[in-house]
């Protein structure tokens, strides 16, 4: 018996976290949480394994005056919000043309929003073979189906020529297309796009919108934080100046990580256009799906932004933690990488990010072996994966001799 209408009646998540994390507790039940190693989570912890909340962040937060809390907040956003939003998106990086954005819930709802808007029902969206599983929820849930290519080639670089050909094929089938790009810092990977591998995906979209069709990409930047300097990391940005009016870039913005904002699910979906009536409509078609989601989002959230950001010693206190929390991430990062080159496991090139992974043919395989040493990770598609931003630094150690351990056993190298 289903209630369901036919389209949704299939709908079920499949969260290998929440596999893991279970396993973790029970394990932390038995043994005690100083002797498991949980890297599963998707949140910085600090190294007492508390949840690592940026002081000021929580400060100006709980500091808000009861209507800056609880008055319903404009559909598109918070205009301050949003002005604040796009400074922080591009620092010096701002390219040329027509910009505006829309507040949504999370980088999740950004993302939504892209691909409810951008992505012809029925069609293809493209991202790499290691990405975030949701991506797929969401092209699902908006009638698309999501197709890979593969990320890396033989060097562990951008794998530009499998990128080129499933445009390619894709362009075959149908006029249009969405491209999803997290970066920097990628969610599994900690891989960043360089200047020259961006150079490169412009020059196909040029190629394509000279032939008539229509290219959006969305750029994916939940980690940008965590990815090095500000204006370094950012610099690619420029590129999206004067581009054809058929190639239309959008970034997915969220306070969920540079915020540590998780539950309050804010961010916001930025365009850039060379095109005023692109422009325009984004604001319009963007607007409306909120009001058809969530309606407003997060007030609190927004304001906390906001004040932040629009005062100076506040805004330079808040750069500082959140740099500090970065370095502390880096150190976990570096510690793995380190040992994994020394001990000789293949793992991903990592630039920065929350996460960490290493190819394997059986995950799932490599996790359960794992437990044996109580180390908790999460098990991909492609990959195990390792979250930096939950592992003390001391624990951290040892980790990749474990994974190349269990690797091995599973694998009968
Ligand atoms: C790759 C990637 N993009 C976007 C997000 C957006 O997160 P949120 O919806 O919490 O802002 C996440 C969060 O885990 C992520 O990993």
């Amino acid at each position: 018996m289903t209630m369901a209408a036919s389209h949704a009646a299939d709908k079920k998540l499949r969260d290998a976290i929440f596999g893991a994390t279970a396993a973790c507790n029970k394990a932390a039940e038995k043994h005690g949480l100083d002797k498991v190693t949980n890297a599963t989570i998707g949140m910085m912890m600090n190294d007492e394994g508390g949840l690592a909340v940026l002081p000021t962040v929580e400060k100006v937060y709980r500091e808000l005056e009861t209507e800056e809390m609880f008055r319903y907040a404009p559909i598109a956003g918070l205009p301050a919000y949003l002005a604040e939003v796009e400074k922080l998106v591009f620092a010096d990086n701002r390219p040329e043309g027509f910009i505006a954005s829309c507040a949504t819930a999370g980088g999740t709802g950004a993302i939504h929003h892209a691909v409810a808007n951008y992505a012809e029902r029925g069609t293809k969206v493209l991202t790499s073979d290691w990405f975030w599983g949701t991506y797929n929820v969401i092209c699902n849930e908006c009638d698309c189906k999501l197709v890979n290519y593969k990320l890396f080639d033989a060097n562990n670089n951008f794998n530009i020529s499998a990128y080129a050909d499933k445009v390619a094929e894709i362009f075959q089938e149908q006029d249009s297309l969405l491209v999803i790009i997290n970066t920097p810092a990628h969610n599994p990977t900690g891989f960043s796009l360089t200047e020259e591998d961006w150079d490169q995906v412009l020059a196909l979209a040029k190629k394509y919108a000279a032939q008539g069709k229509k290219m959006s990409i969305l750029v994916d930047i939940a980690y940008i934080d965590f990815a090095g300097e500000k204006n370094e990391v950012r610099r690619f940005m420029r590129k999206f100046s004067n581009l054809p009016e058929n190639v239309f870039i959008m970034f997915a913005f969220s306070m969920s990580k540079g915020y540590t904002a998780y539950g309050q699910r804010t961010g916001a979906l930025v365009g850039v256009s060379s095109s005023e009536a692109v422009i325009t409509e984004f604001q319009d078609i963007n607007k409306y799906t909120s009001r058809a989601t969530w309606s407003n989002i997060n007030r609190a959230a927004m304001t906390t932004l906001v004040k932040i950001q629009q005062d100076e010693s506040l805004r330079a206190q808040y750069e500082n933690e959140r740099d500090s929390f970065y370095q502390t991430i880096q150190k976990r990062a570096e510690v793995f990488m380190k040992e994994a080159k020394e001990c000789g496991l293949n793992a991903l090139p990592y630039n920065g990010g929350f996460f960490l992974s290493v190819p394997a043919a059986d995950p799932q395989a490599v996790c359960n072996k794992l437990h044996d040493d109580l180390i908790f990770a999460v098990p991909l598609k492609m990959g195990v994966r390792v979250a930096a931003c939950c592992v003390p630094e001391e624990k951290m150690h040892g980790v990749a001799a474990k994974v190349l351990k269990a690797l091995k056993a599973v694998e009968n190298w």
